[in-house]
């Protein structure tokens, strides 16, 4: 339909990279894309720390359960939340820094907002991306790794690099199942939603070799057991208000 569009889906996440590394102008240029997404109220509660050094990446691969493309890609990010910034400001107007969940909430959204267009802006100049959960296997360690200090949150890694693989795109769930008119539908119509997505991914499952995986199944994998237990430990550390 017009070539933003198009871009946007032709996105798939990209885990195999050449070994030519991001260009500092390109970097740039993503970065001041990623900084025209909307911020709440122009707070801008985010930064992005690259990672150049190979010992950090290399130990950064075994924090994230043994991500090679963290170490492999052309370049690697950090995407944090951040209210440092906003504290420092506070302190400079002699007010108190007291802001509780809705700013580390307005610091996860930010964050993703300006991220997202970062993505987007490296997959217009060619390049692929695969952001990291996995790096907040164990905050700790990445906080002593790059010295994060209070009112900084990490919330994920970004890989990028230019495409050495070329993935089938992975299906979503049909429009109907996330666009609602007026109110939320009720459990039947979102159990038909869930069957009709089903009935899409045994194609994706099977022309990648995994005939028989379901989408609830993956999601109940995943969501039965905790995980990452020690995040609200760290981010409160940080100076997040969780209450
Ligand atoms: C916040 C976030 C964290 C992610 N973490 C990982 C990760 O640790 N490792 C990985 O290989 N992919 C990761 N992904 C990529 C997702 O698995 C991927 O976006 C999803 O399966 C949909 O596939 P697609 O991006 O190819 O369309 C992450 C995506 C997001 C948004």
């Amino acid at each position: 339909m017009n070539p933003i569009l198009d871009l946007l889906s032709a996105h798939r996440s990209i885990r195999t990279y050449t070994d030519e590394s991001v260009a500092d102008e390109h970097v740039r240029a993503a970065v001041e894309a990623g900084q025209r997404a909307s911020t709440s109220s122009a707070v801008q509660a985010y930064a992005l720390i690259r990672v150049r050094d190979a010992a950090t990446r290399e130990r950064l691969v075994a924090l994230t359960g043994n991500q090679e493309k963290v170490a492999r890609s052309g370049a690697f990010f950090v995407v944090c939340g951040d209210t440092r910034r906003h504290r420092l400001a506070c302190a400079r107007e002699g007010a108190p820094y007291d802001a509780r969940l809705e700013a580390f909430l307005v610091a996860v959204i930010d964050a993703s907002l300006f991220a997202q267009n970062v993505c987007l802006a490296f997959e217009s100049m060619g390049y692929g991306i695969c952001y990291v959960g996995g790096l907040r296997n164990d905050l700790d360690v990445l906080d002593r790794l790059l010295e994060i200090p209070e009112g900084v949150y990490p919330l994920y890694g970004l890989c990028v690099g230019r495409p050495a693989e070329n993935p089938l795109p992975r299906p979503r769930l049909p429009l109907d199942a996330v666009l609602f008119e007026e109110r939320y539908p009720d459990d039947r119509t979102m159990q038909r939603h869930l069957d009709a997505h089903e009935a899409a991914l045994g194609d994706y499952y099977a022309k990648r070799g995994r005939a028989g995986r379901t989408w609830t199944a993956s999601v109940a994998k995943a969501l039965s057991v905790p995980r990452r237990e020690a995040l609200a430990a760290y981010y409160a550390k940080q100076g997040a208000d969780l209450g």
